[in-house]
C-alpha cells in the first residue's frame, strides 16, 4: 500500500444552481478538499468564478478550499481570495513574471502556496521555488475545461515531480488535475500523485456524488 490519497472534487462540473448542496454532498461523502477553478478568459479560453463564489462555498463547508487560479497576474487577486476564505492558492508560472514573489505573498497571508504545471511546462519550472511550494498541481489536461482526457506524456512528469518533492519539499502535496476517473486514478497514484482533483467523474457521475467518490478512492487504493 502506498501513501494516503486525498480526493478533491472540482466544483467546475457541479450544478451551480445548487452549489451549496453539491459541496455538502461531497463533504458528506468523505472528500478531503474542495477544488475551485478560477478562469479569467485570458490565461485560459474560459471564464468561471471569482472571490464572491469562494466566499459562498466557504460558508457551507469546513473542508480546505484549494483555489486554482487560471488567471493572468494572479498577484492582483491573492488578497481577495485569501479574504474570501481560500486555504490553498495555486498559480501558473506563465501567468506571472515573479513566481517566487507570488508564492511568498500567498504564504505571507497564512495560506498554502501551489504551483500548477501545464502539460507542456517542464518540472524544471519548480527548480528554484521548491522551498516555497506547498502543493504542485500537475495538469493532466490543458486547463480551461472539464471532461477532457489525460494527456499520456504527463505520467512521466508526475514521477519526476515526485522525485523532486521527495528531495526538496517532502511535505508538499502532489496533485493531479484533469481526466481523473477510476481508470486513470491508479495510474497517476502509481506515478506518485497523492491528491486527485476530479470534476466530471464526481459531479457528472450517473451513480451520484457519494458513489463516485467511493469508486475513485477504491480505484486509487489498487495502485
Ligand atoms: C480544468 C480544471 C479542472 C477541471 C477538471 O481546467 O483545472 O479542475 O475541473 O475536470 P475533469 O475532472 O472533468 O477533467
Ligand atoms: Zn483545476
Amino acid at each position: 500500500m502506498g501513501r494516503p490519497v486525498r480526493i478533491a472534487p472540482s466544483i467546475l462540473s457541479a450544478d451551480f444552481a445548487r452549489l451549496g448542496d453539491q459541496v455538502r454532498a461531497a463533504e458528506d461523502a468523505g472528500a478531503d478538499v474542495i477544488h475551485v477553478d478560477v478562469m479569467d478568459g485570458h490565461f485560459v479560453p474560459n471564464i468561471t468564478i471569482g472571490p464572491l463564489v469562494v466566499s459562498a462555498v466557504r460558508a457551507v463547508t469546513s473542508l480546505p478550499l484549494d483555489v486554482h487560479l487560471m488567471i493572468e497576474q494572479p498577484e492582483r487577486f491573492v488578497a481577495a481570495f485569501a479574504e474570501a476564505g481560500a486555504d490553498i492558492l495555486t498559480v501558473h508560472p506563465e501567468a506571472t513574471v515573479h513566481l517566487h514573489r507570488v508564492l511568498q505573498q500567498i504564504r505571507g497571508l497564512g495560506l498554502r502556496a501551489g504551483v500548477a504545471l501545464n502539460p507542456s511546462t517542464s518540472e524544471h519550472a519548480l527548480a528554484y521555488v521548491g522551498a516555497y511550494t506547498d502543493l504542485v498541481l500537475v495538469m493532466t489536461v490543458n486547463p480551461g475545461f472539464g471532461g477532457q482526457r489525460v494527456i499520456p506524456e504527463v505520467f512521466e512528469k508526475i514521477a519526476r515531480v515526485r522525485a523532486f518533492l521527495d528531495a526538496h519539499s517532502p511535505s508538499a502535496w502532489l496533485s493531479v488535475d484533469g481526466g481523473i476517473d477510476p481508470q486513470t486514478a491508479p495510474q497517476v497514484v502509481a506515478a506518485g500523485a497523492d491528491t486527485l482533483v476530479a470534476g466530471s467523474a464526481i459531479y457528472a457521475a450517473q451513480a451520484g456524488i457519494a458513489a463516485a467518490i467511493g469508486a475513485l478512492r477504491l480505484a486509487a487504493a489498487t495502485a
